[in-house]
């Protein structure tokens, strides 16, 4: 096996915080506890600037060795690429075995969408049931790092379940602060049993995003919102994972969720450092899909305007992306542009129907997944994407992450929140289309025979 030492020898020496922005592009010790630039307050990047030394079939071949090795560092999904991570070879590192997510062509998916062929990367299979495993492990390592006592993040949800998982590996003290109502009964269950502080916020995410910001000046309270730089680099690990899956053939089109944006991000930097190292040769282009009731982003792209315009009342149902001032706007869109993608927002109706379809694939996602679907189908009827593509959709989170909103649509009975004085509560009722309810049966085999032809004819 090659070592990492040989390879990198120090990544942390290497490693350098830096400001995003052209005007700016400060530089900060990897070590200094910061979220956003001191002087300009831009976003920061990490950035390893060595990288050139390394060879790239050397990695490709260290990377495959270590999948038969029994070292929690090769063992997760995240650090088994850890040349490129900004870590020493000594980092405390805090693993749940994140990462080693499945790839699942998907046909009827690619039927729906009229593709030839669909793959989706299901990331919902991290150990808490969402992609945030792969940035937690790297941030929460970080504040293990940085002699921080509490961690603490603003939530939908699935940040605050894999904060609280990883936190609590750490020993260290955790608090969430979510909007109160907002956030699905699975994802609550999770953060109360790993123990972390659940501070339930009269608000929304956008309102706790702002209150947390004001929290973490406090030195020994850290922040690990995907504003965090170090979180970014643990997630830009799935776009190395994706590639080593593929045995790095490069599709033509990824496309994903579009919330805070800090998986489009991380896609986006992790994908183009890849290239940078000379292990693929080309970026996939990289497409972000909003709800049409949570689309600043999309509201962006599709505007001459160069800032996005936050939105005061975000709605959709797909809670995990009910956001109307993300914060890493700048960062993605600079991902999407550079990889020549493009950002759209698909209805409710849209985005249920996907996720009834990705069920029938055998595998199903959460709600917010399944704007994947939906804007993939969307982009091929545009002719955006060719229907014989290579084409990659980004799964976030487990379907078990939200099965009020399964049941209900099975059952004919979701209703969007839009509070539109004008709109009926059948005008609010999202049809069940793909809808498979289930049928109460007496306990007799009749019965049940009569059941099964019953669900038969339905599903023809
Ligand atoms: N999909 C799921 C299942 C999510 O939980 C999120 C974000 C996204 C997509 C969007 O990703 O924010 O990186 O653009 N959830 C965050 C949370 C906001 O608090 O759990 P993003």
């Amino acid at each position: 096996m090659i070592e990492t030492e040989k390879l990198q020898p120090a990544a942390r020496e290497i490693a350098t915080q830096r400001c995003i922005e052209s005007s700016c592009g400060a530089r900060f010790e990897i070590n200094e506890r910061l979220y956003v630039c001191p002087k300009c307050g831009g976003l920061l990047d990490v950035s390893l600037e060595a990288k050139a030394r390394i060879n790239p079939q050397e990695l490709r071949e260290t990377w495959t060795s270590r999948l038969t090795s029994f070292d929690p560092r090769d063992r997760s999904g995240v650090w088994r690429y850890r040349e490129l991570l900004p870590f020493g070879a000594d980092a405390p590192i805090v693993t749940l075995a994140e990462g080693n997510t499945p790839l699942y062509d998907a046909p009827v998916s690619a039927d729906y969408c009229r593709l030839g062929a669909l793959t989706l990367k299901h990331q919902g299979c991290n150990p808490t049931g969402s992609f945030k495993d792969t940035g937690m492990t790297a941030a929460v390592t970080q504040a293990v790092i940085l002699g921080a006592r509490t961690v603490v993040c603003a939530s939908t949800g699935n940040t605050a379940a894999s904060l609280a998982a990883y936190a609590a590996r750490a020993r260290l003290r955790c608090a969430i602060l979510v909007p109160r109502g907002q956030v699905s009964h699975a994802k609550l269950a999770q953060s109360l049993d790993y123990g972390a502080a659940v501070l339930e916020l009269e608000g929304n995410f956008d309102d706790a995003m702002r209150v947390i910001r004001e929290l973490a000046e406090d030195e020994s309270i850290y922040l690990v919102n995907s504003i965090n730089p170090f979180r970014i680099e643990g997630q830009k690990t799935v776009a190395a994972e994706l590639l080593h899956q593929r045995e790095w053939s490069v599709p033509d089109h990824v496309v994903m969720p579009g919330g805070n944006l800090g998986n489009s991000s991380a896609f986006g930097k992790g994908f183009k450092e890849l290239k940078d190292l000379g292990l693929i040769d080309r970026l996939p282009r990289l497409s972000v899909v909003q709800a049409d009731g949570a689309a600043p982003f999309a509201s962006l792209f599709g505007s001459d305007s160069e800032m996005l315009t936050p939105i005061e009342h975000p709605q959709t149902l797909a809670t995990a992306i009910k956001i109307g001032a993300p914060v890493s706007w700048k960062k993605a869109l600079r991902a999407v542009l550079e990889s020549g993608g493009s950002v759209l927002s698909v209805s409710e109706q849209e985005i249920a129907d996907a996720k009834a379809i990705i069920g029938r694939d055998g595998v199903g996602c959460e709600p917010a997944s399944a704007t994947t679907v939906a804007g993939i189908k969307r982009l091929v009827a545009d002719g955006v994407i060719e229907t014989d593509a290579d084409v990659v959709a980004v799964l976030t989170g487990h379907i078990l992450k939200d099965t009020d909103y399964a049941i209900n649509y099975h059952q004919d009975k979701l209703y969007t929140h839009d509070r539109a004085a004008d709109k009926t509560k059948e005008e609010r009722r999202i049809a069940g289309t793909f809808s498979n309810p289930p049928q109460r049966v007496k306990a007799t085999k009749a019965a049940i025979l009569e059941g099964l032809q019953r669900h038969e004819g339905a599903s023809r």
